[in-house]
């Protein structure tokens, strides 16, 4: 066995009845990505030599979201215990000084507070440390029993737990760091407890205390090792989680008007001097460069945005939307799967999908890419320097060239060739005086009515 190697079980089969979902509790998302990611990802920065997860039957979403990491099949879910058992041939021979089992549930889980856990399991020698929080409301987290010594001597699930011992205010965040040498003939000593039949892995802290073994806790912030069991618990951890995100755009150059009233998600990526107004949501996939401004309540996701943009008011980018630098995007502006080259503006009432729109090119007011007949998707296709007249209808696919003019109003469903004017639309009728006329006329029909 070689020293300092780091293996990972993330246990993620428990049905999470509490969250009354059809979604396995840890696909739920925090800031747009699933819990599990979450935790896979703090792992991660550790470098463990291997990381399993422990999923249930029929639960193929947590495979895919496992990736590249094995997952270890827990067959009935007969409690944690039995679940980090259910990891053992995935796991293989251990070959790790330290084994993290950690929770899947518990998403706000830093890598740092990993790397202490780890470190102080090295530093103590310890068979089991175990760490330990104390939560504005402990509720039903399980209680770290802690001797005058320091040492830890159980831990006591809250259905299990006197009336005393419920008045103790340190619990169990269910992250432990295990020394590989006991992992398994502690596992294997562990029995259903009377009260839910379930394999508890917190009965290791008293097996191992029985056979005289070292067993530790350190505490971390109850913030970060909340566990979700709800959706409450879900939305809590996502208020917590979006407030990191925010205090790190901040951290990074972003201006945020209002930071509380902007949601972020775990992906988003900002280069500096980036201006975000009050209400807006950005969700996955989003990037967005040097000086860009995102008016107030737009709504971005899985947008690529290059520096000098502008965004908004009321502004929505849908996947797909690929900006290069300066393009403007104004109010009631939607784009989805449409590129926008260099100073192409779209400013106001637009729908733009499944287009391309070429450098400096200007989109009029009201204009509609037509681009659904009802069967499939069509694309349209603006060149460079166009201008597209207001209440243009682009009926896809069609292709309009370089330095173009549409006319307003027009219903373009021909290619336009370069520098050409494509006129769309009834010719105007006007009637000198009929509309004194007209007025006259329902005057008198009222009277006669009276
Ligand atoms: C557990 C701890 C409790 C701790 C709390 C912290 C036990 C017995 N209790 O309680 O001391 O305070 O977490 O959040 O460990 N899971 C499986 N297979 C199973 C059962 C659970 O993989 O058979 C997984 C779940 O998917 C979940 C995690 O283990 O990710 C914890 O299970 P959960 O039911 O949420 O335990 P808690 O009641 O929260
Ligand atoms: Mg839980």
């Amino acid at each position: 066995m070689s020293f300092f190697r780091l293996a990972a079980v993330v246990l993620a089969a428990g049905k999470g009845t509490r969250m009354r979902s059809d979604l396995p509790k840890v696909l739920h998302r925090i800031a747009g990505k699933p819990m599990l990611a979450h935790v896979l990802d703090g792992i991660a920065e550790l470098g463990p030599d291997r990381t399993v997860v422990v999923a249930g039957p029929n639960m193929p979403g947590v495979a895919a979201a496992a990736q590249p990491h094995p997952v270890a099949l827990q067959a009935e879910q007969l409690g944690t215990g039995h679940a980090v058992a259910a990891a053992r041939e995935a796991l293989g021979a251990i070959t790790a000084d330290t084994v993290l089992v950690v929770y899947g549930d518990t998403p706000l889980l830093t890598a740092q507070t990993l790397r202490s856990l780890v470190a102080a399991r090295r530093a103590y020698d310890a068979a089991v440390v175990v760490l330990g929080m104390t939560p504005a409301d402990p509720g039903a987290y399980g209680r770290l029993i802690v001797d005058p010594d320091g040492t830890l001597s159980a831990i006591v699930e809250a259905a299990d737990a006197t009336p005393e011992q419920l008045q103790i205010g340190l619990c169990n965040s269910g992250v432990m760091a295990i020394a590989g040498t006991y992992l398994w003939s502690l596992i294997d000593q562990i029995v259903p407890n009377p009260l839910k039949g379930e394999y508890y892995l917190t009965d290791i802290v008293a097996l191992a205390r029985a056979q005289g073994l070292n067993v530790r806790a350190v505490e971390a912030d109850a913030d970060e090792l909340a566990g979700v069991n709800s959706r409450v618990d879900l939305a809590a951890a996502e208020a917590i989680f979006q407030q990191r995100l925010r205090v790190k755009a901040m951290e990074e150059g972003v201006t945020l008007s209002d930071p509380a009233s902007i949601y972020l998600s775990a992906d988003t990526r900002f280069g500096r001097d980036v201006v975000i107004g009050q209400n807006v949501v950005i969700g996955p996939g989003v990037s967005i460069a040097d000086r860009v401004e995102i008016k107030p309540f737009s709504h971005i996701e899985g947008a690529t945005i290059a520096s000098d943009a502008i965004i908004g008011p009321f502004a929505r980018l849908r996947p797909g939307s690929v900006l290069a630098e300066g393009v403007h995007i104004g109010n009631f502006v939607e784009l989805k799967n449409t590129t926008m080259a260099a100073g192409a503006k779209a400013n106001h009432l637009t729908y733009l999908g499944d287009a391309t729109v070429g450098p400096r090119s200007n989109i009029g007011a009201g204009t509609i890419t037509c681009n659904y007949d009802g069967f499939a998707k069509h694309r349209t296709t603006i060149g460079a320097d166009v201008f597209v007249g207001s209440d243009t209808a682009f009926v896809a696919p069609v292709t309009i060239g370089d330095g173009a003019i549409t006319a307003a109003g027009s219903v373009i469903t021909e290619d336009l060739p370069a520098n050409s004017l494509g006129l769309g639309r009834s010719r105007q009728v006007t009637k000198p005086e009929q509309a004194t006329r007209f007025r006259e006329n329902r005057r008198a029909t009222a009277g006669k009515k009276a």
